[in-house]
């Protein structure tokens, strides 16, 4: 039997004493399978003294993780600290200096600083891995880098944040906005402040990741087009369960003739298709490939043991001396990320619009539309209930939905200006993306 490979863990939170103890309990019964034995060595975390549920005692002690990340006695470091800059990114970049692998869950290390230390790792022959980072538990970078290599991808589409799809799947249940966000805040789902999550953001960094290694292109989190969930309603929730539609907060990346879509918004999904059903904080992601054709992953996307599971599935790697590029392609061969115009963006759109209850209003509004070439598939007003309708006089601005068929982002948007400035309705018209699935 070889000698145990020796891990250092910087960050002990959630994911980082679930991996511990799972170190802990699996680090000798795995050693047939990996040919070594796996043993916590060092960790540095700010609270010496809690009780994380492993024996500390014959582990070594740093204050400082960038001490942890050079020492001799750690042969894979293992950075669970969290942030893309700081003492994260200085003590991943210490390990790799001093040629060892790291093994980190840090997604916003990575989209901002991806490539270039996909490159340090290369330069000095050592691996970065960073399953957990995307997706939690669920195994999707392996799968896009590894087991879908042979395919030419042309798009993957993903539900990559729990705390979106748990206060989506409640407002489907009849919670409104504000009281799903404050049930998912007292579930510990959404922080505080919810902003990184409800406004898409974090599906955004996870969304960089996957698009590297997907179509071999440089990490480019900055020219992603992102709207979150703060602005979808009930009404919202209900029209597009009568549509047969559900929404979800995706994260889609797809080839198109001008360059790589990357957006994540609230789209419309058909109800009966795999990614509809999809509820609470679970994860998913799809992968769209000449050969495979279609493949879908859904599991947990966060919590400490799952994404333990995931952290652990690197360091076997690791230990049976697995080697392959960080992103899927040696750094010098990534592509620039060439990105595609959002504005031409070709799709469905279903629109929500108050409409001022008086002569001609329909009328006007289906000009605008057919004036900027876009088809309608369905188009309902949400009449009230037969038999009581109002007094001339008492009109009010009545909810109309539409349903469009395939155009182009400009064209909705050109349209939904000249129906703002023409007076037709009032407040802000909604407008929801919907995917071809
Ligand atoms: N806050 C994330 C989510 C998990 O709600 O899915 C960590 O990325």
């Amino acid at each position: 039997m070889n000698a145990p490979l020796r891990l250092g863990i910087a960050g002990l939170g959630t994911v980082g004493a679930s991996l511990a103890r799972l170190v802990e309990a699996r680090g000798d019964t795995l050693a047939p399978q990996l040919g070594r034995p796996l043993r916590v060595v060092a960790i540095s975390a700010r609270d010496r003294k809690r009780d994380r549920g492993f024996d500390m005692d014959t582990i070594a002690w740093h204050d400082d993780p960038v001490s942890l990340a050079s020492a001799n006695s750690v042969d894979v470091f293992v950075e669970l600290i969290g942030g893309a800059d700081g003492v994260a990114h200085e003590s991943v970049r210490a390990a790799l200096e001093s040629g060892k692998s790291v093994v980190t869950a840090n997604k916003a290390l990575l989209a901002k600083h991806g490539a270039a230390l996909a490159a340090l790792a290369e330069e000095r022959d050592a691996q970065l891995s960073f399953e957990a980072a995307v997706a939690g538990g669920i195994p999707i970078i392996k799968t896009l880098r590894e087991a879908l290599a042979g395919n030419r991808l042309t798009r993957l589409y993903g539900i990559l944040n729990g705390t979106c799809n748990f206060i989506l799947t409640r407002m489907e249940a009849g919670a409104d906005y504000p009281a799903a966000l404050k049930e998912a805040q007292a579930l510990g789902y959404a922080e505080a402040d919810p902003t990184f999550d409800v406004e898409g953001l974090d599906t955004a960094q996870k969304l960089s990741i996957l698009t590297s290694i997907a179509f071999g292109t440089k990490i480019d989190s900055e020219s992603i087009y992102v709207e979150g969930i703060s602005g979808i309603t009930s009404e919202d929730l209900t029209a597009a369960e009568e549509l047969g539609y559900r929404i979800k907060l995706l994260g889609v990346a797809q080839r198109t003739d001008t360059g790589i879509e990357q957006r994540v918004h609230p789209t419309m999904v058909p109800r009966d298709c795999g990614i509809a059903r999809i509820s609470g904080v679970t994860n998913a992601v799809a992968v769209e490939g000449d050969f495979i054709g279609s493949v879908m992953h859904s599991g947990p996307g966060a919590g400490g043991d799952a994404t333990a599971s995931a952290v652990m599935g690197d360091i076997v790697d690791l230990a049976r001396g697995v080697r392959v590029p960080p992103l899927g392609r040696p750094a010098a061969e990534l592509e620039p990320y060439r990105r595609a115009r959002m504005r031409a963006h070709e799709g469905g759109y279903y629109l929500r619009l108050m409409v001022r209850d008086r002569p001609g209003a329909f009328a006007a509004i289906a000009q605008h539309m057919a004036d900027a070439g876009i088809s309608l598939d369905s188009i309902v007003q949400r009449n009230r209930p037969i038999g009581t309708a109002p007094k001339r006089g008492t009109e009010r601005d009545q909810p109309v939905t539409i349903i469009t068929h395939s155009t182009t982002e400009e064209a909705i948007r050109g349209a939904l200006a000249n129906i703002e400035a023409g007076g037709e309705v009032s407040g802000r018209p909604q407008m929801i993306r919907i995917e071809a699935l």
